[in-house]
């Protein structure tokens, strides 16, 4: 008997348990439920957090830094940031970025002239971070790749040259203070600065005057044939162009 009535006690706990599980169940399972229909978090599209520029700049790419084999910062030209950089906005027009190329989106933004575009390229100007988001890019770097979309886009600005310290740009002239004085330090030097082998001494104008008589530019034109105890270009094996620059530093220290 007493066993009977254990089990319809224990029958009338497991009504109640279902009768509670389905109160308390069932409107949570409905609202879950609807919860992950609506999305289940208010978005407000109003706010500013949420607006294209603010977007842009959270998801923009991290870890910019890593550039292209183009070159040691400073050196870069405007094509290869603007396809290391830019391009991840600029390409397809994210976030409102004006389009590479789109003349029409391009033509009002230039009116502003290269400074103020090169401003905001620098500094940041709404939707668009600063440096395009790569902290590494010199003032110059990024008038380069300034130059670059904006001529793409209709402009005529012209490209800030690359300067490397003694490097000889593409069909330019080598600087003989900084690239004469590296050539004549590494190979003229061997010779010239003690005078072995009867080379004028640098710096010693009576020993040049003679050689110098017939204008620089001949001395040069000797040299860089060779003649007696001076090798062709002194042994140098770079350029004429950077042979004369070293034989230009010289002769400017000993005339
Ligand atoms: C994260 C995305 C993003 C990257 C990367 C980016 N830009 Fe922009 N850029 C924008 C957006 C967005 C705008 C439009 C801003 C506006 O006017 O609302 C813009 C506008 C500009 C403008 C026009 C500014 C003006 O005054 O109208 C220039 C110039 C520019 N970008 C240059 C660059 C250069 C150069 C790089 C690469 C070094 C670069 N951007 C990289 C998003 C980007
Ligand atoms: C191996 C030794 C040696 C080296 C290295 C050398 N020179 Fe000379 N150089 C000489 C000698 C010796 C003369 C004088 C030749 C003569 O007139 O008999 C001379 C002469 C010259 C002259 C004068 C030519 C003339 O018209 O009289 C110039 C200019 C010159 N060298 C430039 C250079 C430059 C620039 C370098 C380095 C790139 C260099 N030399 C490296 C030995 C050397």
């Amino acid at each position: 008997m007493s066993d009977t009535q254990g089990d319809s006690a224990q029958t009338v706990k497991g009504v109640i348990l279902v009768v509670l599980a389905g109160i308390v169940g069932i409107p949570l399972f409905v609202f879950l439920t609807l919860k992950l229909i609506s999305g289940g978090m208010p978005v407000d599209t109003a706010s500013p957090v949420m607006s294209k520029e603010a977007i842009a700049a959270r998801i923009q790419p991290v870890g910019y830094s890593k550039l292209d084999e183009s070159g040691p910062p400073g050196s870069r030209n405007g094509k290869s940031i603007f396809e290391s950089i830019c391009i991840s906005c600029h390409g397809t027009g994210l976030a409102g970025a004006p389009k590479f190329g789109d003349a029409a989106a391009w033509g009002p933004r230039i009116a502003q002239g290269f400074g103020t575009l090169v401003d905001h390229a620098t500094h940041g100007f709404k939707g668009m971070p600063a440096r395009g988001g790569a902290a590494d890019l010199t003032d110059d770097e990024v008038a380069r790749a300034v130059a670059y979309i904006g001529n793409a886009g209709g402009a005529k600005f012209t490209e800030p040259a690359v300067k490397v310290a003694g490097a000889v740009a593409a069909g330019g002239k080598a600087d003989p203070a900084t690239k004469g004085k590296e050539i004549y330090d590494s190979v003229c030097v061997a010779c010239h600065a003690s005078g072995a082998a009867g080379a004028p001494k640098f710096g010693d104008k009576a020993a040049w005057a003679p050689r110098l008589k017939g204008g620089v530019e001949d001395a040069i034109k000797i040299a860089t044939k060779g003649i007696n105890a001076m090798p062709p270009k002194g042994g140098y094996s770079g350029s004429d162009e950077e042979f004369h620059a070293a034989a230009e530093y010289m002769i400017n220290a000993s005339k």
